[in-house]
């Protein structure tokens, strides 16, 4: 039997290049190997978390499935749905929160960081989101992950979760891994933490012009000389630079800075152009798709309905496991 997969981004606003590197690139890796069956969705769901609009969030959900569609996510060789569609994911989130403690939520990075930014949003469904995302995985069955570092403590919840289920009741839940990428960890621009879409002048979104990008790599803190140890703005840089330029130029670009001769405008522009070359196919694929309203609806539509035929199987099972009738 095939491996099963199961990924997705949040549909919270447009997907910058942290959610290119760290997720979709290894989502259509595993695509594209025969021994995986893959599923992927937009997390709807979990995009109201926090506070957003009804209205937005609509738009969001259908450019996330433009997206991967655009990307290169392919609706003949992988199911693409839309979460809040398969209902079985939430029913099988509140079997879950069953076995897992408040206080094991309430001491998750994540959640942490989301109440100190919203702190009027302290809600039941924040602190709920990984075991929904959980359930996410463990409807199918899923063994393998693709998604950025960001994601593990999450991971470590499923697995929990999946042994303590199999404890209790018999089941056979696979403990789900991460499928990891050269670019799981997608520093800010501004040169601390991590790329995101809540933190401002951080990110470069998949449909941005080589104008906005060659301005905001531009904007990544440096020094003025080159030379010394690498890290803030200039980490970025040549991380960046590292996962976009040949490797001969990425040496070079790095001679230069060692031996202080780097202008630091020189490596800018080169990676923003570049950057640019890699997002342009996308965002011309991406004109097209948005305007092919019959297909988008055609692949929503199936997808759901493959999602739902396998995850009803697994509702069916633990229900049963678990007395309830
Ligand atoms: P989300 O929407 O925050 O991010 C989508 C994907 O992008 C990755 N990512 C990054 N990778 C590298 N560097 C970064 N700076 C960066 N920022 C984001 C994320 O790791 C992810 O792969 N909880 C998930 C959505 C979700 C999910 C699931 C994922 C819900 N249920 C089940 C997998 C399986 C999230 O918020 O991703």
């Amino acid at each position: 039997m095939k491996k099963r997969v199961l990924s997705g981004c949040r549909a919270s606003g447009k997907l910058h290049l942290g959610n290119y590197l760290g997720g979709i690139k290894g989502m259509i890796e595993l695509q594209n190997n025969p021994q995986y069956e893959t599923f992927y969705m937009v997390a709807n769901a979990h995009a109201i978390t926090t506070p957003y609009s009804p209205k937005e969030l609509k738009e969001d959900t259908i450019d996330v499935i433009i997206d991967y569609l655009s990307a290169g996510l392919d609706p003949e060789k992988s199911t693409l749905f839309i979460q809040s569609q398969v209902s079985e994911h939430f029913e099988l989130a509140y079997y879950f929160s069953s076995i897992v403690s408040i206080a094991r939520m309430q001491h998750l990075p994540t959640y942490k960081e989301k109440v100190k930014q919203y702190p009027q949003n302290n809600t039941m469904a924040l602190l709920n989101y990984p075991v929904l995302m959980a359930a996410d995985i463990l409807v199918y069955k899923a063994n393998l992950v693709p998604v950025g570092i960001d994601q593990e403590p999450h991971l470590e919840v499923a697995r929990e979760i999946a042994r303590k289920m199999n404890q209790l009741y018999g089941t056979n839940f696979p403990e789900p891994v991460r499928f990891s990428t050269p670019g799981e960890y997608i520093p800010s621009l501004k040169g601390e933490g991590k790329m995101s879409k809540s933190v401002e002048d951080s990110y470069i979104n998949l449909t941005d012009s080589l104008d906005e990008i060659r301005k905001k790599i531009r904007s990544i803190p440096t020094a003025t000389i080159s030379g010394g140890p690498i890290k803030g703005g200039i980490k970025t840089l040549f991380l960046l630079a590292e996962l976009f330029l040949r490797q001969t130029d990425y040496q070079k670009f790095k001679d230069q800075y060692h031996n202080g001769s780097l202008k630091f405008v020189t490596i800018k522009d080169v990676l923003a152009e570049t950057i640019y070359q890699e997002l342009k196919p996308f965002q011309e694929k991406r004109n097209q798709i948005a305007q092919n309203k019959d297909y988008l609806e055609k692949v929503i539509k199936q997808g759901a309905e493959k999602a739902r035929a396998i995850a009803s199987e697994t509702l069916k099972e633990i229900k049963e496991k678990m007395g309830l009738m």
